[in-house]
């Protein structure tokens, strides 16, 4: 889906979204005739302000589509013992089929124990060894993390085709980078991968050989055209706060590409804000509705 406003090659993530949303009613009102409300229980740890937003935004979204949530925000003093407790909890909740720990927690809790005492049929976060696993084996039943859900539906809405493409994924996160490298070589999608980062020799020519470039490195505007080769599609996961003492708030959101100086040779470029970031949520609340649908069977 390519903006008519502004530029003919902007990839509209809030208009792909918009669409998702429609889809999921659809799915929602199903699962209701079923008896089952779908339920999605968020915990914070802290008061990250980035992070804060981010979960009103998730507790937003559920609520305007008629799904049950939970949202709990525990002090930055929680002990790691607590948050367990409350996984715990949630675990055995009937009411609550997906949950969500966001991250990064607080420098004292070990998130990786957080991540593994998720119930993996309630991890909509796909982060959960169980679904990492079922990533890496091509089973459907697991969870896939939900911006690499997005970016993959935004390269489909572009209409580009990925059988056989050269796709570069600029970064090896377990969060973007490393499940969207599994999504595309999947079979049935078929990219030809490789998964770049900081250390990688040459890095803007192989970047530059690429028919989609997804940038998830987390350094703003980092991709200068250099990396981008005319006519590729280009996706940006960044999300980078950067001063800017003439707005209002005091900084302004950049992503890991030079947008001024890529968009002009890309034959599709997502912006930021407007581009990944509103598929991510949207994919959080199809992953609820899919945990649902599983763990109550209809
Ligand atoms: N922090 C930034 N992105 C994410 C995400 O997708 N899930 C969680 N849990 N935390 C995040």
């Amino acid at each position: 889906m390519l903006s008519s406003a502004r530029m003919t090659n902007l990839i509209d993530g809030r208009a792909v979204a918009t669409k998702v949303y429609a889809e999921l009613r659809e799915q929602i009102g199903n699962s209701k005739a079923h008896g089952a409300t779908p339920g999605l229980a968020v915990l914070l740890v802290g008061d990250d302000p980035a992070s804060r937003a981010y979960v009103r935004a998730k507790d937003k979204m559920c609520r305007e589509l008629g799904l049950y949530s939970v949202k709990l925000e525990l002090p930055a003093t929680t002990t790691q013992r607590e948050l367990l407790a409350r996984v715990e909890e949630l675990n055995r909740d009937d009411s609550i089929h997906g949950i969500l720990v966001q991250s990064p927690p607080p420098k004292h809790i070990d998130e990786a124990a957080i991540v593994r005492a998720l119930d993996p049929a309630k991890d909509v976060d796909g982060f959960h060894p169980v679904n990492v696993a079922k990533l890496v084996l091509g089973d459907g039943s697991g969870f896939v993390p939900c911006t690499p859900l997005g970016c993959l539906r935004l390269l489909r809405e572009t209409g580009v085709g990925l059988a056989g493409a050269n796709v570069v994924v600029l970064g090896r996160s377990m969060i973007v980078g490393k499940p969207m490298a599994l999504l595309l070589m999947r079979k049935g999608i078929d990219a030809t991968v490789t998964v770049a980062h900081s250390r990688t020799k040459n890095l803007p020519q192989l970047c530059a050989r690429a028919d989609v470039l997804i940038a998830a490195i987390g350094q703003p505007q980092f991709v200068s055209s250099d990396f981008v080769r005319e006519g590729a599609v280009v996706i940006d996961v960044g999300i980078n706060r950067v001063d800017d003492p003439g707005s209002e708030r005091g900084y302004r959101l950049v992503g890991d590409i030079d947008f001024e100086a890529v968009a002009p040779i890309a034959r599709a470029i997502t912006p930021v804000p407007g581009g990944v970031g509103p598929m991510t949520i949207s994919m959080l609340m199809a992953n609820t509705i899919k945990a649902c649908r599983q763990l109550t069977r209809h």
